[in-house]
């Protein structure tokens, strides 16, 4: 599978930048509930930022403020120094369901209502993309989970968006075709340089995928941990099983109205072979603990 246009360096869309995403204090109060109460994140241009928390707790409400599908009670959000909704053009988001039109084949799914020869050409990279070329005149119902995910995906990649919001886009698929979807999107994000905020359960895929693994409880950002390990991310590697302690640690012994940031999840491989439980709880202990007020307080 080819690039779109690779750039003179091999790396496809090299001329499009990622966006930079910037979210500010944002507060959202739905249902009477405060949902978020204080949200800050960051995501750098280009960088790949994966979200995880309790169901519930928030994401797909983050996402549909930062799509411009939702507007924030208060804070800001900000899409390359503008609001969403000026950036939406250049924002796609997918959703755990593939939100396929079942009247529509393949190929016009992904270039929808467009047929001029330019979004023709794009829907055809796009499917050569994820794996689909071929598959251009076939149904959505002819089309296994796995494939009509790679669909959705091929059709928020041809408008060539700056920003990817995937909205557990994996959650419904068996473990062998997640991998496989995993290893897609990673590549896809590396080759064409976009800034993506994929949502997961899955604390593996968060930490595989992650440049920083981003957690949400009580309203706020919780952890925010920083993954330095080279991509693709060996899964059996001591480095990464201890990153995922790390995680995994932090959600199921939530610190109400206290916020984790990590200063590396950098680790030293040799001395993390040996780690037992109590030396990944220590671990723990030296991310920077952060007063923040709990959510509706
Ligand atoms: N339109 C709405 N009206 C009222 N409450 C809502 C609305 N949309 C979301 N909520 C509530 O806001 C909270 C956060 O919802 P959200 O969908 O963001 O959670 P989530 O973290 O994405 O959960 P999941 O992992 O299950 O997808 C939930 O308690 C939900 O019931
Ligand atoms: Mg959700």
């Amino acid at each position: 599978m080819k690039g779109f246009d690779a750039g003179a360096d091999g790396r496809a869309g090299a001329t499009r930048a990622g966006a930079a995403v910037t979210v500010e204090h944002v507060s959202r109060v739905l249902g009477g509930r405060p949902v978020l109460a204080g949200v800050e994140l960051e995501a750098k241009p280009g960088t790949l930022v994966t979200l995880i928390g309790r169901s519930g707790c928030g994401k797909t409400t983050l996402l549909r403020l930062i799509a411009g599908l939702d507007a924030p009670d208060g804070g800001s959000v900000l899409v390359d120094g503008v609001s969403p909704e000026r950036a939406r053009a250049r924002t796609r988001m997918v959703f755990q369901e593939a939100r396929l039109l079942p009247w529509k084949s393949v190929r016009d799914n992904v270039a929808l209502e467009r047929s001029d020869a330019e979004t023709k050409r794009l829907a055809r990279q796009a499917l050569e993309r994820v794996g689909l070329r071929g598959r251009e005149h076939d149904w959505p119902r002819q089309l296994s989970g796995g494939e009509r995910q790679r669909l959705a995906l091929a059709r928020a990649l041809v408008s060539r968006p700056s920003l990817l919001l995937l909205d557990e886009p994996l959650g419904a698929l068996d473990a062998l075709t997640r991998l496989d979807m995993q290893l897609l999107i990673e590549r896809i994000w590396k080759e064409e340089g976009f800034t993506a905020l994929l949502v997961t359960h899955d604390v593996h895929e968060a930490v595989a995928l992650g440049d920083v693994v981003v957690s949400i409880d009580a309203g706020q950002i919780a952890l925010r941990l920083p993954v330095d390990l080279p991509r693709p991310r060996d899964r059996q590697s001591p480095a990464f099983n201890r990153i995922v302690s790390q995680v995994l640690d932090h959600l199921l012994n939530p610190q109400p109205g206290r916020r984790f940031e990590a200063e590396s999840a950098s680790p030293e491989p040799s001395s993390v072979a040996s780690k037992t439980a109590e030396g990944i709880r220590q671990e723990s202990q030296r991310l920077v603990v952060v007063a923040s007020k709990p959510a509706g307080a």
